[in-house]
């Protein structure tokens, strides 16, 4: 073993940077930061839990060099103000170290190019015992037993992260094996989610593979691009030299959903919670469900992503911490965003209080239904399964067949003539706004007083996308959050 004795900062600076605060897959998904950066197309993610355990990260990417290994594993190794190339995910030069050894005492970097091995290793138990601040540099056999070691060599090019000695990893873990059974969990769901597009055909040739333990990770598209409504056209904010394109989602409404895709998006009330933008820096998803203090998540504008695509050429405006997941996008582009909310709501405000002149759409449970016949005509049909209809049958099952029947005369006594005449001349329907919120509320009181206490809250749920309620919708939830409705 050779020693590479750097400057002589203190060791400390090792120890405490540890504490920053990553989680695990925040810290994992840093790693892999680094290999998309480094042009790799199958990154191999290994955990191994018993004995020696340990966790290690391999690419295929471009690999280092003797002095560019030896760069890399310093703190500070490129400046966060130096110009990226176009693809880097990388800003301070810290991400390598920080992210490891916020997990494990010993971190080890292996890499092949131009079929050449070098490693170096940062083992914090040997810095304690020196008290030097010494980068281990590796060689011959002090490698030969390092896990995925084989694997590298198999690569023509490639790089290899063991992380050793998982000492922040089994804090407060009593049953370590288990405990990582979960943690891969998490990582997986992580790594779809944040890389899904470079996981997914958008990226053509530089589409990526992840494996974890040997089983592949599947994208998490948080727009369910084939299903959702994309309703105005993208917008360009031209930054500078930079551009910046944003896309608005509309999920379709959970009703028009499986399980398991609503579970995808978080379940329905992770739905809700997940509204906003969704920020990208180089197509990584950066933060996302958050409306940047913009707006505030509301009812109105719960299926509402807002895909926003940031280059790395603007990272000097960006608030970003060395973890990168807490980042505010640049003052500039938050302005251009606000703007476009205003808009958005406006827009997704009609869509779904259903007033004016849209007819139909997916999003609210309608009352009435429109329905083209087989005769090339149109019928106007209340609809059964509205949920004020449903609960009332639940009620009373003997009265369906009456009601039904109570509901076919009124359909077929619409007075149409009259309404025509009225709508031609522009006369004021006045029906529209016949029930007050008192009545709503009323309605509502009286259907939910009937169930049960442990299910009101799903109920509730149920109706308020339903007209006549999606009219009162911010003040029935109001007065839900205040237990109007409990006894
Ligand atoms: N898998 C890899 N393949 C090739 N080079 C790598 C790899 N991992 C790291 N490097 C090199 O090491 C350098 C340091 O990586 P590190 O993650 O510490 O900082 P960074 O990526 O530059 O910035 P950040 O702190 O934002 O992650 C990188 O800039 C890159 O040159
Ligand atoms: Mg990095």
């Amino acid at each position: 073993m050779k020693k590479i004795n750097l400057p002589p900062y203190a060791p400390i600076l090792m120890e405490s940077t540890r504490a920053i605060g990553y989680s695990l897959e925040a810290a994992i998904a840093d790693v892999v930061d680094n290999s998309i950066a480094a042009e790799a197309r199958n990154i191999r993610i290994n955990f191994f839990p018993v004995d020696e355990e340990y966790v290690y990260i391999l690419d295929d990417g471009y690999g280092m060099n003797d002095e560019e290994i030896t760069n890399a594993m310093q703190y500070g190794s490129k400046s966060p103000n130096e110009v990226r190339d176009l693809n880097d995910l990388g800003r301070f030069g810290l991400g390598l170290k920080t992210a490891s050894l916020s997990q494990c005492r010993s971190l080890t970097v292996v890499s092949k190019k131009y079929e050449k091995i070098v490693c170096r290793q940062w083992d914090l138990d040997y810095i304690a015992s020196t008290e030097e601040w010494s980068l281990k540099e590796l060689e011959g056999e002090e490698i030969e037993n390092l896990p995925g070691l084989d694997a590298l060599r198999a690569l023509n090019t490639g790089t290899l992260v063991v992380w050793q000695n998982l000492d922040r990893m089994r804090l407060g873990e009593v049953d370590f094996e288990s405990a990582m059974g979960k943690k891969m969990d998490e990582v997986r769901a992580h790594l779809s989610l944040v890389y899904h597009r470079y996981l997914s055909n958008e990226m053509g040739n530089k589409k990526i593979t992840i494996t974890l333990n040997n089983l592949q990770i599947e994208p998490d598209d948080p727009f369910l691009e084939k299903k959702s409504e994309v309703p105005m056209d993208d917008e360009t904010m031209v930054i500078g030299d930079s551009r910046v394109i944003v896309r608005t989602y509309i999920l379709p409404h959970p009703s028009k959903l499986g399980k398991a895709e609503i579970d995808k998006l978080g379940g329905k009330e992770g739905i809700r919670r997940q509204q906003g933008f969704y920020v990208y820096r180089n197509k990584r998803l950066l933060v996302w469900g958050t409306w940047f203090h913009m707006m505030r998540q509301a009812e109105l504008s719960k299926l509402v992503r807002i895909r926003v695509d940031i280059p790395n050429d603007l990272d000097d405006l960006w608030t970003l911490d060395i973890k990168k997941s807490t980042a505010i996008p640049p003052e500039i582009v938050r302005r251009n965003l606000k703007a476009l909310i205003e808009r958005m709501s406006e827009k997704s405000k009609r869509t779904w209080t259903f007033r004016g002149k849209k007819e139909v759409d997916d999003h609210i449970e309608h009352v009435w239904n429109r329905l083209k016949t087989s005769t090339g005509g149109y019928l106007y049909e209340i609809n059964r399964n509205h949920s004020i209809i449903e609960n009332f049958i639940q009620q009373y099952p003997d009265a369906k067949k009456f009601l039904f029947a109570i509901l076919k005369q009124i359909e077929g006594a619409i007075p149409l003539n009259a309404l025509y005449v009225d709508l031609s001349a522009d006369e004021k329907i006045d029906n529209e706004t016949l029930n007050s919120l008192d009545d709503v509320k009323g309605v509502l009181k009286q259907v939910l007083s009937t169930t049960d206490s442990n299910i009101r809250g799903d109920i509730f749920e149920s109706m308020i996308v339903s007209e006549p309620f999606i009219q009162f919708d911010e003040e029935l939830r109001k007065a839900f959050e205040k237990g109007e409705f409990n006894d």
